[in-house]
């Protein structure tokens, strides 16, 4: 059945709108599930309307397409780890740009063949080959530092950011000259001066500043995608492009600012270090003067305490511990104990990170508060339990201006009257920067694998001995 180009048009504005509450709903926990329902239904539509549309004329290669897709990505769907979802997300950006690159040189055959090019045309096929190039390259390193597959460290040397100014600089006079002329030199050599920038402009950025960059990335897609858009005359590919170009731009610009860092600083600081640092245990932290407890002495506290604010870190993805926390919880809850979840904002491995994990774990929302609703309540607090996080409470960040870390706003741990950090060893956290709140008096730490330790927990609060 094919559809006119107004029915089309009519679904294709059904379906931007869905993106939009899709995007809505995606702002809250509570609302995340929906709005991936009405995204997803958006989609479908989108999808259908493309297809019943008269531009297509054969099924085959489409058909083969998507169900080659739909298995691949089926499959990688169902494998990922929640701890792999970042490089997972950089692996599909790089399809997009990949996709933004062939549309943008196959139109410009075809059209060229068909004597049918023109100055707009050529300047948008331009912009989809760069930017889509860029977003490629740049999306496969992001890819292989978080996979571990290339070194997390900054890979910095002399005259670097002239080297890719200068490429930049000379990519856009190629990007000018092809979309003037069509000249089949400068398109070669623009997409390749593209797809090298991409990898020199990621090489240089830490481990710990990827997730910022994933974003970004994630808006260089959307962009790559809208000017795709542009070139096949497809509104909805517009609308979403620019959907996903701002989102990735804002959200990259609220994790800047959860860091306290400039996005300048995050793309020309070569910021972070490999994940962990020095190998060592509990003898160094006692030579560290660092003290270390057990589960009873933790249950000790927690058994008849107030208020305990459990903070979840990577560590908690790591060991998979959210659901020893949420029967944790109901123990402690069947005692009077207020227990409660402070999430930093970029604690974890992306965006949202703990949330999904603690949702995933049915822990009611009302418990997960965020870093500036929680924060003044620390100091009326009796414990607060650090699972497997480290960056995100190290006073570092507000006393040593020093540290690499300095300016990223903390959640204020140090502030309850006792404070246990899960963790298996004295390692540091992702910046690689040693924690000043484990030599705190009030602080002790509980080595061993956060579950097992949990799981520990949940047997003494039943009584059971551990
Ligand atoms: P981190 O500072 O990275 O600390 C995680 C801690 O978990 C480590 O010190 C590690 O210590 C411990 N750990 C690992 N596996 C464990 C296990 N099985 N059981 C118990 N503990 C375990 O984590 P954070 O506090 O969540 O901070 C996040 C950091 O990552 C920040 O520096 C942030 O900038 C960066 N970052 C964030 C994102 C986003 S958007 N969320 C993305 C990338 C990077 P042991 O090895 O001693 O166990």
């Amino acid at each position: 059945m094919e559809i006119s180009a107004n029915t089309q048009a009519l679904a294709y504005l059904v379906s931007a709108v869905l993106f939009i509450f899709a995007l809505k709903g995606l702002t809250h926990p509570s609302s995340a599930r929906q709005g991936n329902y009405l995204g997803m239904l958006g989609m479908l539509i989108a999808i259908v309307a493309t297809l019943a549309g008269s531009e297509v004329t054969s099924y085959g290669f489409i058909i083969a397409g998507v169900v080659a897709g739909a298995l691949i990505g089926g499959v990688l769907a169902a494998r990922v780890q929640m701890t792999a979802m970042p490089q997972l997300v950089a692996a599909l950006h790089s399809f997009v740009g990949m996709a933004a690159v062939l549309v943008a040189i196959g139109t410009f055959l075809n059209r060229q063949a068909a004597d049918t090019l023109n100055a707009v045309l050529m300047g948008e096929l331009s912009a989809g080959i760069v930017i889509g190039a860029i977003t490629f390259s740049g999306s496969v390193v992001a890819f292989g530092k978080l996979q571990g597959l290339i070194s997390g460290a900054p890979v910095r040397f002399a005259g670097q950011h002239h080297l890719n100014a200068l490429m930049g600089v000379l990519t856009l006079a190629l990007a000018v000259h092809f979309a003037m002329t069509g000249s089949m030199t400068s398109l070669i050599v623009m997409t390749l001066l593209a797809f090298i920038l991409g990898f020199t402009l990621i090489i240089p950025i830490g481990g710990a500043d990827m997730p910022v960059i994933i974003s970004m990335l994630n808006s260089y897609s959307g962009w790559a995608a809208a000017a795709t858009g542009f070139t096949l005359h497809n509104n909805l590919l517009i609308i979403v492009g620019a959907l996903v170009g701002f989102s990735g731009a804002i959200l990259s610009y609220i994790m800047c600012r959860a860091m306290n860092r400039s996005i300048l600083n995050v793309v020309f600081g070569g910021f972070g270090s490999e994940t962990g640092g020095q190998e060592s245990a509990g003898a160094v932290a006692a030579d560290k003067g660092v003290k270390s407890a057990s589960v009873e002495d933790a249950i000790y506290w927690m058994d008849d305490a107030n208020r305990v604010i459990v903070i979840p870190g990577y560590g908690m993805a790591v060991a998979q511990a959210q659901h020893a926390l949420k029967e944790m919880m109901e123990l402690l809850e069947a005692k009077n104990v207020e227990v409660r979840f402070a999430i930093h904002p970029v604690a974890g491995r992306m965006p949202g990170h703990m949330n999904v994990l603690l949702a995933e774990a049915d822990i009611p929302y009302d418990h997960v508060l965020e870093m500036d609703e929680i924060n003044p309540e620390f100091a009326s607090t009796d414990v607060a339990l650090v699972v497997g996080a480290n960056d995100v409470v190290n006073p570092a960040a507000k006393t040593d201006s020093s540290s690499p870390i300095y300016g990223m706003p903390i959640l204020e741990a140090g502030k309850a009257r006792h404070v246990y950090f899960l963790k298996r060893s004295m390692r540091p956290g992702y910046s690689g920067v040693d924690n000043l709140l484990f030599y705190q008096d009030n602080v002790s730490l509980i080595f061993g694998d956060a579950k097992d330790t949990i799981e520990g927990m949940v047997t003494a609060l039943k009584g059971g001995g551990h």
